[in-house]
């Protein structure tokens, strides 16, 4: 099974979706408990202030029997019989704890950062070397822990299959990103995001947590840096810099709520005004009201010089969000390079080096 990037906890994933002995090399990179917030940094214009971060995944590991003791049972029960001796051994010496909890998926480190700006983004190159070494073109490749995807990138490079699994929007998100950056035209499916507007709402009405991962999967949909600290008021979910010196400022409002009205929007014109903002966007699952659109049509055009004018309000539904990407809101100048790009890949025989 070629090419798959999924959203979801590795456990459940590997589980229901993939078939045993369908791979042929696994890397993985696990949190490693530094008990610490991880955070993605975003790419911000020299000319803009303001919060360029969010929390990508928090890094703790505690034992726990429903996971870290299956997973010691399910190697007891593997054909790696030493392992599993051995991770026998180690809980009972040490105890159920947080390193026993960590040794219960084998680790493989590497250290390093760059690029992306994904908190621990591992150098394409090292992957590279472990990949070529290890497996041979066409081979599948797993990253059940894939962060911003840099294993899939390699992967892809050295003509091997792949599977990719990470359990945050953000990540998943920014690896669809990276993947059309650096391969044209390049096929992969994706799964556990929402493809329309059925599952956006199932994601957002599944719990709080959901509601906050729909945010951030809306605004990254739309090529916007989702933002973590909403202000007092929580209106502004996402920011977008644009024009051709990034020296405009559009926000993004996301509501999942079945009932939307005109006083939202003339909350979202009041947080344009108070971020000095030249655009706003109301990202909506449930579709606007006639009033809505007339209000959002009478709010006036913003112009940049030299540019088509384009409405200052725009109200975009959710389901325009997942068919047309970031072309679903309309800036002048087109859409900035919010994330850092990563590079076109263009000879694969090119192998990276390695910045030691
Ligand atoms: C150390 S990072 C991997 C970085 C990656 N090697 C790269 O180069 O970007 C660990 C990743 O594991 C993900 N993660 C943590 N627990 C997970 C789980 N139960 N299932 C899937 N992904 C998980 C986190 O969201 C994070 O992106």
């Amino acid at each position: 099974m070629p090419n798959h990037l999924f959203y979801g906890d590795n456990l459940t994933v590997l589980r229901n979706k993939i078939p045993s002995e369908s791979v042929d090399l696994v890397y993985l990179d696990p949190p490693y408990n530094s008990n610490a917030d991880y955070n993605q940094l975003f790419k911000t214009p020299k000319s803009q202030s303001g919060p360029a971060q969010m929390e990508a995944f928090t890094d703790t590991w505690t034992w726990d029997d429903a996971t870290s003791g299956l997973a010691v049972e399910e190697v007891k029960r593997s054909q790696y019989q030493d392992a599993a001796k051995m991770l026998d051994a180690m809980v009972g010496f040490l105890g159920k704890n947080a390193l026993t909890a960590y040794l219960a998926m084998p680790p493989i480190h590497a250290s390093a950062a760059e690029r992306l700006g994904y908190p621990t983004q591992k150098p394409v190159a090292l992957l590279e070397r472990i990949i070529s070494a290890s497996s041979n073109p066409g081979d599948v490749v797993l990253d059940p822990l894939c962060g911003c995807g840099t294993t899939v990138h390699a992967a892809q490079k050295l003509g091997r299959q792949w599977i990719g699994i990470d359990i945050t929007h953000l990540a998943i998100g920014l690896i669809e990103k990276r993947l059309n950056d650096a391969f044209e035209g390049l096929h992969y499916t994706v799964h556990g995001t929402p493809m329309d507007a059925d599952a956006a709402r199932d994601l957002f009405d599944r719990d709080d947590r959901s509601k906050k991962q729909f945010e951030t999967w809306a605004c990254l949909r739309v090529g916007f840096i989702p933002q973590e600290k909403k202000g007092a008021d929580g209106r502004l979910d996402g920011v977008e810099w644009f024009g051709p010196k990034k020296e405009y400022k559009a926000i993004v409002s996301v509501k999942g709520g079945r009932s939307v009205g005109v006083d939202m929007l003339r909350s979202l014109d009041a947080v344009i005004n108070q971020q000095a903002a030249q655009v706003g966007v109301f990202l909506t699952l449930e579709p606007p009201t006639s009033k809505m659109v007339d209000w959002a049509r009478q709010a006036g055009m913003f112009e940049a010089p030299g540019f088509a004018a384009v409405p200052r309000i725009q109200i975009v539904t959710v389901a325009q969000a997942i068919q047309h990407r970031a072309h679903a809101v309309n800036l002048p100048a087109g859409h900035n390079d919010t994330f850092k790009r990563a590079a076109r890949e263009t000879d694969p025989k090119l192998q990276g080096a390695l910045d030691l």
